[in-house]
């Protein structure tokens, strides 16, 4: 079947089997920041935003993404949004591997969006389903309080 995807402001019409999910369509189309990890929608490193929100590309069948918008961490690259935050993950000592990197960026720069002066608790909440593979869940956290300019 056919199907349109906008990907980060570019309009793909793509030929997928029914069954494909949505991850596995982005990596054939070069968008390589999305990962596959556990690919069954556990630790959060496939994260893109469907209409702005996140979603693990790996349990969503590409099928029911025809038509939306989707944004990967390369649509962000010219963000101020983006730049402020992956500065931050620098300076926190939190880009480590960076293969969760695309993921947590994605869901930081989503969270930004939608919460107004997030407690610590409500961050965590939030990121929940975004898991570390070097569990440097420390400086990511110091990371995304600097991003929100929280006091430590
Ligand atoms: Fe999708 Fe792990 S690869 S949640």
């Amino acid at each position: 079947m056919k199907i349109t995807l906008t990907v980060n402001n570019t309009k793909h019409e793509v030929e997928i089997n029914p069954s494909e999910f949505l991850l596995d369509v982005l990596r054939r189309l070069n968008y390589m920041s999305v990962k596959k990890g556990c690919d069954t929608g556990t630790c959060g490193v496939c994260t893109v935003l469907m209409d702005g929100k996140p979603v693990l590309s790996c349990s969503v069948l590409a099928a029911s993404a025809d038509g939306h918008e989707i944004t990967t961490v390369e649509g962000l690259k010219d963000d101020p949004e983006y730049k402020k935050f992956t500065e931050a993950l620098l300076a926190q000592g939190a880009d480590q591997c960076g293969f969760c990197s695309p993921g947590l960026i994605l869901s930081v720069y989503a969270m930004k969006k939608e919460l107004k002066n997030p407690t610590e608790e409500e961050m965590k909440e939030y990121l929940v389903g975004n898991l570390c593979r070097c569990t440097g869940y420390a400086s990511q956290m110091r990371a995304i309080k600097q991003f929100f300019e929280v006091k430590a």
